[in-house]
């Protein structure tokens, strides 16, 4: 901040005070640390599929909040996953329930008792405190705990709600290109709830915000390799009325296929048809299927898997099915209580083009394995190890005796 002001008063000054110009004028400029060029910085991987770090690192701290963000670009995060939603003051925020109850501490302020409301969210009665009867600064008081019980607890009360603003600068940052994957969460409800400045509504706040920060570009374009994204949603509409704004890469995500759209209820069951493909992919360049979608499961066993994937592919449509997680509760018994083996059928015999995970750190060490990427990348060092070792062991076999 200090630094901006400083170059501010650089322009405005000048006819003013010819020692202030000289001062500003011989003051070096450095590239502040946390924008480091684009070329300078390890790039996005496209040569397998994308790791998506669901909710950031929520396996081990608190969904969506920073240290989940930061701990999922340490463990190899190819893209940041993120909800939003709104204030009561149009404030956009990462968060995934239209409800607070659940993973806030929200039920123990006094001042807030007489929040609490009944509406209906796509077609169910919901009773609880919601993030649009709150402002940005009330929702910024709350504190966040962990989803599952038996996930670490001890970060519980610790962190806050973040903004979409706050999410966008965890990616800016980060030391190498990290894209986001931010979802339009629930914009039906959203844009009843919440009303903006010259008829504005949720989807274009929501893409004002992504151009405020530079992101634009089509899929693969060399903007977008600076700075990747892929915006996400269950409502076919919010896609297509934001493909007025912006020709950024979309996602149209899939639910449980007996369930409707919140817009405009048509059941998901239409939506994977080879003629509804046909329309949606003009505006997207993939889906994100629910992966019983793909691979339904009977009491904890994998069947068949649909010809979802194959017809999507057929379509130019990547596929990018969500949730991986690592706990037996998730993992199915054909997979051996190993999410390895989960993963590789997956990436191997489904062929997905991204993977959801609440374990980014698992996904990536799994990828390094076993489908390590060409050499110049971060990995090339452990390349050239693994590369000698099998030269040694090549040597050591040449001398054994069949
Ligand atoms: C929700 O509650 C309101 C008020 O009680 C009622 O009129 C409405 O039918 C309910 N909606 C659903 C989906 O149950
Ligand atoms: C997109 O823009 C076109 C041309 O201006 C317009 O005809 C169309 O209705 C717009 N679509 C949406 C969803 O706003
Ligand atoms: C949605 O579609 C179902 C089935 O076609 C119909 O019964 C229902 O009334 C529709 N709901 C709305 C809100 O249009």
């Amino acid at each position: 901040m200090a630094k901006a002001m400083a170059a501010a008063l650089c322009f405005v000054t000048p006819v003013l005070s010819s020692f202030l110009f000289v001062g500003c004028a011989a003051r070096p400029f450095y590239p502040l640390p946390s924008r480091f060029p684009g070329e300078i910085r390890q790039p996005l991987q496209t040569n397998r599929p994308y790791n998506i770090a669901h909710r950031g690192s929520n396996g081990e701290f608190p969904e969506e909040t920073l240290p989940a963000y930061k701990r999922a670009i340490e463990e190899g995060a190819d893209f940041i996953e993120t909800d939003i939603l709104s204030s009561k003051d149009g404030a956009l925020i990462c968060f995934h329930d239209v409800t607070l109850d659940e993973i806030t501490d929200v039920g123990k302020y006094k001042k807030f008792a007489n929040r609490k409301r009944t509406y209906e969210v796509q077609g169910v009665n919901i009773t609880g405190f919601f993030t649009v009867d709150f402002t940005l600064k009330e929702l910024q008081s709350l504190r966040v705990k962990q989803r599952f019980p038996y996930r670490d607890q001890q970060y519980n009360g610790k962190f806050s709600i973040i903004t979409f603003e706050d999410f966008i600068a965890v990616a800016l940052d980060a030391p190498r290109v990290v894209g986001i994957y931010p979802e339009i969460k629930n914009p039906v409800f959203i844009n009843q709830h919440v009303k903006w400045p010259d008829g504005k509504i949720f989807e274009d706040k929501f893409v004002e915000i992504l151009k405020k920060y530079g992101y634009q570009g089509s899929y693969l374009s060399k903007n977008w390799m600076n700075q990747p994204v892929f915006i996400q949603s269950f409502a076919p509409t919010s896609i297509i009325h934001i493909s007025n704004l912006t020709d950024l890469p979309k996602i149209l995500l899939i639910d449980d296929t007996t369930i409707p759209t919140q817009d405009t209820n048509q059941s998901y069951w239409e939506i994977i048809s080879d003629s509804y493909f046909n329309y949606i992919k003009k505006y997207v360049v993939g889906i994100g299927p629910w992966k019983d979608t793909v691979v339904p499961a009977v009491n904890n066993y994998i069947l068949t898997p649909t010809d979802l994937v194959t017809r999507a592919h057929a379509h130019n449509l990547q596929v990018h099915p969500y949730t991986f997680r690592n706990e037996y509760n998730f993992v199915h018994f054909n997979f051996h209580q190993d999410p390895y083996e989960e993963f590789d059928y997956w990436i191997n015999t489904i062929g997905v083009d991204g993977l959801f995970t609440d374990f980014t750190g698992s996904l990536h060490h799994f990828k390094k394995w076993t489908s390590n990427l060409p050499p110049k990348d971060d990995d090339a060092d452990e390349q050239k190890a693994s590369d000698l070792l099998h030269k040694i062991y090549l040597m050591i076999n040449s001398y054994r005796s069949p």
